[in-house]
């Protein structure tokens, strides 16, 4: 009798600390204690057989087989119940809220001169001007030579360049290189590729000039060339068209004025003022308390232009006009300084959202 009550204290005792173990490591060490083939408390149990009496071993036998049997049971459902709750605890730990509100990505936006470029692309568009775009990087021939500025014309003197060291050129030609000073190149290369159409065409695009970098100058800057070219083009209409181009840029009515001035490629040449849209012409610092804004160099295109576009000056005129477009945004914007345009400081490009 007192042999059937260990079994049965054991197997209490042994179910008791099943229900206690509490991950993967505890069961295997209760799998080893209780039914652990060396020294597993069952087994010791077993030696028992060896010191009772014959008839009383069988029943005793199958009574510690039982006990075996329920352990290895309990075993299989707690180790089962412990994998499904472990398993139900990693999916809630990583479980995604789809109902948290995302991250909003960093969403950049265009520069202050790119804004303003493509509106001034969208007012010439209007005008029916197309947009060309000509290279950064320009022979000698086309910045100066063919623009009606032979080798030593005193005119270059007007353009401080930038010269492409000659090992850096890849022509093979010969040909000096230099970045461009001016928009003004592509007009030769529009007329040559366009001839015999008639030409309205604008050519944004970035200039550099080997200059003193400070508040009003910076050394590399965005100009819009404009180029008409047809029959019967007048002086007139270059006026008209910076006019119109004037008032829907900065505010219908805007006054513009003329003055007579000089560059090589242009016959006769003007330039051409805009009234101060700061003090709308009574004069202030902007102005120079002139009342007037320097917009545009401008002019009907010189003969010599012409015919090296391939366009005949008897049959053909045009005119032609260049800006920057960071002065005129300096003035709009009330910037102070130039070198703030390429700095690259986001508390100055982030107020152009
Ligand atoms: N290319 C001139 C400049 O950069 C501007 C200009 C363009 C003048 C076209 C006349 C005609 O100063």
């Amino acid at each position: 009798m007192l042999d059937y009550e260990v079994l049965s204290k054991l197997q209490e005792e042994a179910l008791g600390a099943l229900q206690a173990a509490a991950d993967a490591a505890e069961l295997d060490a209760w799998r080893i204690r209780y039914l652990g083939r060396k020294g597993g408390a069952l087994s010791e149990a077993m030696k028992r057989l060896a010191v009772l009496a014959r008839e009383e071993r069988p029943a005793y036998g199958q009574a510690a087989n039982e006990v075996k049997e329920r352990l290895e049971a309990a075993f299989g459902e707690r180790e089962e119940a412990l994998k499904s709750a472990n398993l139900r605890a990693e999916l809630t730990a990583g479980a995604v809220d789809v109902t948290l509100p995302g991250r909003r990505p960093e969403l950049g936006h265009l520069h202050v001169v790119t804004q303003t470029l493509r509106q001034i692309i969208a007012i010439f568009g209007e005008m029916g001007f197309q947009v060309y775009e000509a290279p950064d990087v320009e022979t000698d021939e086309y910045n100066f030579g063919l623009l009606n500025m032979p080798p030593y014309h005193p005119a270059r003197d007007m353009w401080d360049s930038f010269w492409v060291s000659q090992e850096d050129q890849s022509t093979g030609s010969g040909e000096r290189l230099v970045m461009r000073t001016h928009t003004s190149p592509g007009q030769i290369r529009v007329m040559r590729e366009r001839y015999p159409e008639p030409i309205r065409v604008i050519l944004p695009g970035k200039t550099y000039r080997y200059e003193q970098v400070s508040a009003r100058s910076e050394s590399q800057f965005t100009q819009v060339e404009g180029l008409a070219v047809g029959r019967g083009i007048r002086m007139t209409d270059l006026i008209g068209t910076l006019q119109a181009f004037a008032s829907k840029m900065y505010a219908a009515g805007r006054r513009l004025r003329v003055r007579g001035s000089y560059f090589p490629f242009t016959e006769p040449s003007i330039e051409a003022d805009m009234d101060c849209m700061l003090c709308g012409g009574k004069g202030c610092v902007v102005c120079k308390y002139t009342g007037w804004l320097e917009v545009a160099g401008a002019g009907m295109v010189h003969p010599v232009v012409l015919r090296n576009g391939g366009y005949d000056p008897k049959i053909y005129s045009g005119f032609a006009f260049g800006f920057g477009v960071e002065r005129p945004s300096m003035v709009k914007y009330g910037i102070k300084d130039m070198r703030l345009f390429y700095g690259n400081d986001l508390r100055f490009v982030e107020q152009f959202k």
